[in-house]
């Protein structure tokens, strides 16, 4: 993705098995375009070599505070200075127990905290990912330690849960090397959704002929899980209420999954008091088949053929833009439209029929089940064009100009 091109990071090992888990990060955070600077502790050193980082970064490993080689271009033995100010952030991954009582106590006996303490705290954000024994991080120090982190404004990410490397099972692995990257990326990403709480319908719904069979549409669920993720990045709480798609959940959003036009309408119903926007990606289904027929229909040889009748679904998103909330501004509602033809007409009769603010077009086969897209957003005030790009990368824009358009 190259989400973190021209970011320069300090990627900082303390002591702990999870510092296998770190060579993949580095190498992640390379690929993702990043620049990578690492600090390892003594105890780091037990665990993963100084050499594998330096490969993998590409550049030599900093290891002790009285290290004198040149650091920043700099001569001044004074590693912790010159390698701290240059850092767009510094990742302490693993983060062991002992190295986050350290940094609450402002020590600072080795490189790595040194730095930590010596950053300017408001330019270079320290983002931790701890990793130890599930009974350490449980531990009333521990909790204590975190919360003080997060107090002083420093960035304490997740724990995994499973199998640890001494036998046990619970809280406390280090996160995947993926998942760090995934909210490595989430940090950078501007906050003007902070405080909304943003649901997101997406994929197609399905409905049922018989219990084995049904209608559906090409709809990937793609873009609208990549308008979820960008949604969160960009600060919100935000729901997915999801058609039959097979795709991951984006880290720290909530899902509902549901197969009909009927059933996401229930679920939305249930979600939009708490909500403060709806961006509904969805392709809904227009029709149903009238019956739902208990068993499966059968072929009885005779050549007859099942006659089939629909009646309508509800208009899901027109009935919320409805709504007093919606009405008064405090519910925002933006839609979609997927068009093979005269995409901006469409867009703008579509957006007036369904009463939402602002509506979002795409060609429908040119995006149906593709990783890119290209979208024409539509509003009161005429349109934007948002060129061909991956769909992560138009979701952060579009979920910028939401953002701009958002009430107060
Ligand atoms: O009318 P059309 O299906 O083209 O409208 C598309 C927009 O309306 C999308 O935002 C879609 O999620 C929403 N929609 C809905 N309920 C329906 C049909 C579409 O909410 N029954």
């Amino acid at each position: 993705m190259n989400d973190l091109a021209g970011k320069h990071i300090v990627l900082g090992l303390s002591g702990g098995i999870a510092c296998y888990k770190a060579a993949e990060l580095c190498r992640a955070l390379v690929k993702d375009g990043a620049t990578v600077q690492v600090v390892m502790t003594e105890a780091a050193e037990q665990f993963t070599t100084a050499v594998t980082m330096q490969a993998l970064s590409g550049r030599p490993v900093f290891t002790s505070q009285w290290d004198a080689r040149t650091s920043g271009g700099v001569d001044n033995n004074m590693a912790h200075i010159n390698l701290s100010r240059e850092a767009d952030a510094i990742v302490v991954a693993p983060a062991s127990a002992d190295f986050m009582a350290r940094l609450v106590h402002g020590r600072a006996d080795d490189l790595l905290s040194l730095m930590c303490l010596a950053r300017p705290i408001d330019k270079v954000p320290l983002i931790l990912a701890p990793a130890m024994n599930r009974e350490m991080w449980a531990h009333p120090a521990t909790q204590r330690n975190v919360k003080q982190l997060r107090a002083d404004g420093t960035t304490v990410l997740d724990v995994g849960a499973g199998e640890q490397a001494c036998g046990e099972t619970g809280d406390g692995r280090m996160l995947e090397p993926e998942e760090l990257i995934y909210d490595i990326a989430r940090f950078f990403q501007p906050k003007p959704l902070a405080g909304q709480h943003v649901l997101v319908s997406a994929g197609p719904t399905f409905e049922a002929i018989d219990p084995v069979r049904g209608l559906t549409n090409l709809s990937s669920g793609k873009m609208g899980f990549a308008i979820a993720r960008a949604a969160h990045e960009a600060g919100a709480q935000v729901t997915l209420v999801a058609g039959p798609v097979g795709l991951p959940t984006p880290r720290g959003v909530g899902r509902v999954n549901v197969k009909s036009a009927q059933n996401m309408q229930k679920s939305l119903d249930l979600l939009v008091p708490g909500a403060t926007g709806v961006i509904s990606a969805a392709a809904v289904a227009d029709w149903r088949p009238a019956l739902a027929v208990e068993h499966k229909i059968k072929k009885d040889g005779s050549g007859a053929v099942p006659t089939l009748s629909f009646v309508e679904n509800p208009d899901i998103l027109a009935t919320i833009a409805a709504s007093p909330r919606a009405k008064s501004g405090a519910l925002y509602c933006v839609g979609f439209a997927a068009e093979s033809h005269d995409l901006e007409e469409h867009a703008q009769a579509k957006r007036l029929r369904k009463g939402v603010p602002l509506l979002v077009g795409n060609i429908g086969p040119a995006t149906f089940g593709q990783d890119d897209n290209a979208l024409l957003l539509v509003d009161d005030q005429g349109m934007t064009e948002l060129p061909r790009a991956s769909k992560l990368v138009l979701a952060r824009q579009l979920v910028a100009e939401i953002a701009r358009r958002l009430p107060g």
